[in-house]
């Protein structure tokens, strides 16, 4: 059977990382996904750098639109980020018959629900493992590991810039902005940083995570939301010396009216696990009522990590369109037909 054919709309942090594990890992990915997985074209602004990167692997253009034009590609990953221009490419595959693997979690977290009726309606798939926690599988987790499951709450370490200053200014002492510098010298934050300090980011995870647990829309503008900016180094200090850790969680949780769903620094008792989740590193807790409590944890962002979770799309997408399309329904997220209208709750 021949390859499938992939786009890839932005080839920087991510979009590189995707290109080198699918090159590495060719022969093992081709064995579970049943056929090869080959990116065919790559657009990018930055032509040279993208040429860089996939030498005369494949075809580069500056213009998005060439790689959703042409009809020999079978998914567009979208890497470029942010509501503008990505909603449009999205939404424009989409109508071209395209399945679609994004990483852009403010994107689904605010326009999930037009998205993913666009692609409900055409019959593609909209894939988004990259999009919350990077490389951790938590949207598989949550929509097929723990699919017999009435989830309960979900709490989660899911932005790895704040974890990253809130453990460094408690390890080290280090002031909020010196941290936070280390934070965009190192990659993790993303490209307006007030959206990782601000609690904005980990509130998109959020929301998409809720939407999967409960059979909700995306509701990212009934959050609520608070960052880590009013923390001061004394806070930190306090907490430890009384036994506790502040982390900035994203939490979502059943309750009888409703869905609470929150972004806000936290007191964490010191002995327990997710306490001790440090640096940069992501951690969600899932309570569920079959399986009890389950915990996942791993690198929330960079290249590879990020990447896996794309390509992981990408070999499931594979698998999918290949099987007979009757077979593809489950595995669309957010169903228009399947949600219920549990108000998510005021706080
Ligand atoms: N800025 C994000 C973070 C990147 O710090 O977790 C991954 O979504």
């Amino acid at each position: 059977m021949k390859a499938i054919k992939v786009g890839l709309l932005g080839i920087g942090t991510v979009g590189s990382g995707t290109f080198h594990v699918l090159s590495r890992n060719q022969a093992e990915i081709r064995g579970r996904a049943g056929r090869g997985i080959e990116i065919a074209m790559v657009a990018d602004l930055d032509t040279a750098r993208a040429k860089s990167i996939v030498g005369d692997a494949c075809e580069v253009v500056d213009d998005a639109r060439k790689v959703i034009a042409n009809p020999e590609i079978d998914i567009v990953v979208e890497l470029i980020g942010g509501y503008g221009v990505a909603k449009s490419l999205v939404l424009e595959a989409i109508a071209a018959g395209k399945h679609v693997v994004t990483a852009n979690k403010a994107l689904l977290a605010v326009h999930g629900t037009e998205i993913f009726a666009a692609a409900h309606a055409k019959g593609v798939i909209v894939a988004f493992e990259a999009a919350v926690a990077g490389g951790i599988p938590i949207i598989k987790a949550l929509r097929e590991g723990l699919t017999a499951n009435r989830i309960e709450w979900i709490a989660g370490i899911i932005n790895g810039t704040t974890n990253f200053i809130l453990s460094e200014m408690r390890s080290k002492g280090l002031d909020f902005g010196t941290v936070l510098k280390e934070a965009q010298r190192l990659g993790y934050a993303e490209a307006d940083p007030s959206f990782d300090i601000e609690g904005i980011d980990a509130a998109h995870k959020a929301t998409i995570m809720s939407a999967i647990a409960f059979g909700i829309p995306v509701q990212f503008e009934k959050a609520h939301v608070e960052g880590i900016t009013a923390l001061q180094a004394a806070d930190i200090k306090y907490a430890e010396q009384l036994g506790y850790r502040i982390k900035l969680l994203g939490i979502a949780r059943r309750r009888e009216q409703g869905v609470e769903l929150r972004v806000h620094p936290t007191l964490i008792p010191a002995q327990r696990l997710i306490a001790n989740v440090e640096g940069a590193m992501n951690a969600v807790v899932v309570q569920a009522d079959a399986v009890g409590t389950t915990l996942y944890y791993g690198k929330g962002a960079g290249a590879e990590p990020t990447a896996s979770a794309v390509v992981a799309d990408l070999v499931d997408i594979t698998r999918l369109a290949t099987a007979d399309p009757d077979h593809r329904v489950p595995h669309l997220a957010f169903q228009p037909d399947a949600m219920n209208d549990t108000p998510i709750l005021p706080m």
